[in-house]
Parts: structure tokens; C-alpha cells; sequence
């Protein structure tokens, strides 16, 4: 009876020991699978995938777009988790909300990156079909408003949609629509919260 219990008493001793010695060796496994993962913070192989997060939201308001074509440009920012000790990195990504028109008039909208889906310039919102046909070598069917690119002369439909959604690309090289910003509208206001994710394909 006292040699079980003094074999008990060594056995739960060594628990610890046999605890610390495995995290020594699992931890850097796990921080070869998931980089950012913390010294010994195995339970965060687990975790969801690291995921780009606003550095703020961005938001307007219905009213800020009093008609249809109304527009404005806005700076969005995301961190970008990043394998360095500085741990992260703020990506800046120029964006576009325009104002687009409806069969019962009230207000739609559509949220886009600016970043050219081609090789990356940034395009801009180009209302006035004459510019168009004269600057971007398409011409625009009456009441047509683009997105168009100035580097390769991409231009973009908003009211049209590809496999990839609205945004059609109607002239030019570029191999697909620019992508979207997530967006919720709450009464009066558009919250702008994050890019799409996805390759260029
Ligand atoms: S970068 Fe925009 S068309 Fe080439």
C-alpha cells in the first residue's frame, strides 16, 4: 500500500515534467504550421485562418448621395496579419461608392476597390460619356456612367455584372471586374467593412 502511493505521489509529480517537456517540442511544430501563433499557444492552431480586419470602418450616409451617379472616393485601411516582429501590415486600398440607379428610384449602391484588376492602377469614376469616348476609346450607349482605368484604358460597367458581379468589363485588357467592398446598410447609414477576398482570377 505504501509503495502505491509513493508511486501515485511520483507519477503526479512528474505530470508537469512530461507537460513541459511536450509543449517544448510542439511549439515550434506549431509555430512551423501557423507562424503567428503565441511561444506555447498550441490551442491556436484551432483557431479560424488569419483574416485581413478594418483598421476603421468607413461610413456614409443615404443623404451624403442626393442622386443617381452621386459618388465618392474614400482611403480604406485593413491589417493584414504578417510573419515579422512587427506582426502585422496596414494595406491602404482606394475605393469608390456611387450612387446607382433603380426601377422604383430609391437609392442602390455599389462599393468598389479602385485598384485596376489588370495590372493595378487606380481607376476612377468617369460620368461624362463624352470624356469617355474621347479619352478611353469606348463609347458609352446614352446614360452609360463607367469606371474607367487611365494606364490601360479598362473600362467597367457598374450597371453590368460578370461571373464575378457587377462591374462588367465592357473595353479594354483587364481580365475580370474590379473587386467589391462588403457593405451593410443600416437606415440611413452605409457601413463599409471589408474587401472580397479572392485571387485576380
Ligand atoms: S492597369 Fe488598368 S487597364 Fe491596365
Amino acid at each position: 500500500m505504501k509503495f502505491e502511493r509513493r508511486e501515485f505521489i511520483k507519477t503526479l509529480l512528474a505530470i508537469p515534467v512530461i507537460g513541459g517537456i511536450s509543449a517544448l517540442f510542439i511549439s515550434p511544430f506549431v509555430r512551423f504550421l501557423k507562424p503567428s501563433s503565441g511561444p506555447l499557444a498550441t490551442a491556436e492552431i484551432f483557431k479560424q485562418p488569419d483574416k485581413p480586419s478594418p483598421v476603421r470602418e468607413i461610413s456614409f450616409g443615404v443623404s451624403d448621395f442626393p442622386e443617381n451617379w452621386s459618388f465618392k472616393y474614400f482611403m480604406f485601411q485593413e491589417s493584414n496579419r504578417e510573419y515579422t516582429s512587427v506582426g502585422e501590415q496596414i494595406k491602404t486600398i482606394p475605393g469608390v461608392i456611387v450612387r446607382t440607379p433603380t426601377s422604383d428610384g430609391s437609392p442602390d449602391f455599389v462599393v468598389f476597390s479602385r485598384v485596376c484588376p489588370h495590372l493595378g492602377c487606380v481607376f476612377n469614376f468617369v460620368p461624362i460619356e463624352e470624356e469617355v469616348a474621347k479619352g478611353y476609346n469606348y463609347a458609352p450607349p446614352p446614360g452609360q456612367k463607367v469606371f474607367a482605368c487611365p494606364c490601360h484604358l479598362s473600362v467597367y460597367d457598374p450597371m453590368q455584372t460578370d461571373t464575378k458581379g457587377r462591374g462588367k468589363v465592357v473595353s479594354g485588357p483587364a481580365p475580370r471586374s474590379p473587386f467589391k467592398f462588403n457593405f451593410v446598410r443600416n437606415g440611413d447609414r452605409i457601413l463599409v467593412s471589408s474587401l472580397e477576398s479572392g485571387g485576380i482570377s
